[in-house]
């Protein structure tokens, strides 16, 4: 993710990833009141973590929300408010530093609203790979993650020869591309449900919302134009001498988006969580907090997707191509096709599933 907070920043650029928390907040409030509820539950300390959090506001209003919920919960009737351990966890090259200084306001305010942090919420930094074990055995209540899950541990192996100068899965794509990006998210998602398997308490739930697919047939559809229009845009700039051919064909992003049948194929296969709810919703490409409220204009909305995808590719664009990478015109192009692409199909959605989990 760009670090910082300057205007190609993540944390000025994830207004799309807060309009998708937004619609999460009811699995996480039934998560936490099953968990306060449970038998096991001891009442004293509930560790928690937002895994994937990046570093920008919405990290700390998931933390926010979580602890309202649970002070909700207990004024309705109970007794003796647990504290809260509450650990953001991103990647080791996260702008950890940006983050901190968000903790500090977050903590300034809880102690206005508490009185002291200790009658809230302590935070903490957790820096590590979420497909590695991160907490120690059964200590975890709640894990929490959105819009990071469909990133993958690793590009697969092996796409340089096949995948040409695309840089996703797309209609053409040869069965084998289609089978690596698949494989490598059976072995990611089945490493990422064993650690949490063995760092969850007994009566510990999730909640996962990642970008996915509708249609199961990986060939049937192009479910991801919105990569396609910026390799199109990649491959402009290769026929104008402005990038090498061969950079570009090397180029693969560790994404990948499930349909809600392999999801949940994985989890039965592995066998630690069951399914307690899914929920899938659309969430528009230009989806932010004020996208109803001004009527559509495919610059605004162009520019607000390709500052959106700018914010987490940057950093990835740049170690791959190099420094040189004009990474302002690359986007200002892509601004334009995704504005054109957007006044004639308004209603490109991101298909987003969301899913609570309890351990089984
Ligand atoms: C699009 S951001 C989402 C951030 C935040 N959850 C939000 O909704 O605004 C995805 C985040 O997942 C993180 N991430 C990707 N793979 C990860 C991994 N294996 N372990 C921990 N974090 C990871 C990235 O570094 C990035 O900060």
């Amino acid at each position: 993710m760009n670090s910082g907070n300057d205007k190609t920043s993540y944390a000025n650029n994830s207004s799309f990833q807060n309009f998708v928390i937004s619609k999460t907040w009811d699995l996480v409030d039934e998560a936490l009141r099953n968990i306060i509820e449970s038998d096991g539950f001891s009442g004293c300390c509930m560790n928690m973590v937002d895994m994937g959090c990046a570093s920008g506001p919405n990290a700390l209003w998931v933390a926010s929300h979580v602890m309202e919920s649970i002070q909700d919960f207990y004024n309705t009737g109970n007794s003796g408010l647990p504290e809260i351990r509450f650990f953001l966890n991103d990647l080791p090259g996260n702008d950890f530093n940006s983050l901190f200084k968000l903790v500090e306001d977050f903590n300034e305010e809880k102690r206005l609203v508490c009185g002291s942090i200790r009658s809230g919420c302590f935070v903490y930094g957790l820096p590590g790979s979420f497909y590695t074990r991160l907490f120690p055995t059964k200590s975890l209540h709640f894990a929490y993650s959105s819009c990071s899950l469909h990133w993958l541990s690793q590009v697969p192996q092996g796409l340089e020869r096949e995948n040409k100068e695309n840089i996703y899965i797309v209609l053409t794509s040869p069965p084998e591309v289609l089978e690596a990006y698949a494989e490598q998210y059976r072995r990611d998602l089945f490493a990422f449900l064993s650690t949490r398997g063995e760092e969850m308490v007994r009566d510990g739930r999730m909640v996962l919302t990642f970008v996915g697919r509708k249609c199961e047939d990986l060939s049937s559809r192009d479910e991801s134009v919105h990569l396609t229009m910026l390799s199109q845009t990649l491959l402009e700039m290769v026929v104008q001498g402005l990038l090498e051919r061969d950079d570009l064909y090397s180029f693969n992003v560790p994404i990948y988006m499930p349909c809600q049948q392999e999801v949940e194929s994985i989890i039965n296969h592995q066998g630690s969580f069951k399914i307690d709810k899914i929920v899938v919703f659309p969430a528009r490409w230009d989806a932010n907090k004020y996208a109803d409220e001004l009527p559509f204009d495919k610059n605004r909305s162009g520019k607000l997707v390709a500052d959106c995808i700018r914010a987490f590719m940057e950093p990835m664009l740049v170690s791959h191509f190099g420094k040189s990478i004009d990474c302002d015109f690359l986007f200002q192009r892509y601004a334009e096709r995704v504005g054109e692409h957007l006044a004639k199909e308004r209603s490109s959605a991101y298909q987003m599933l969301s899913i609570s989990l309890s351990m089984s």
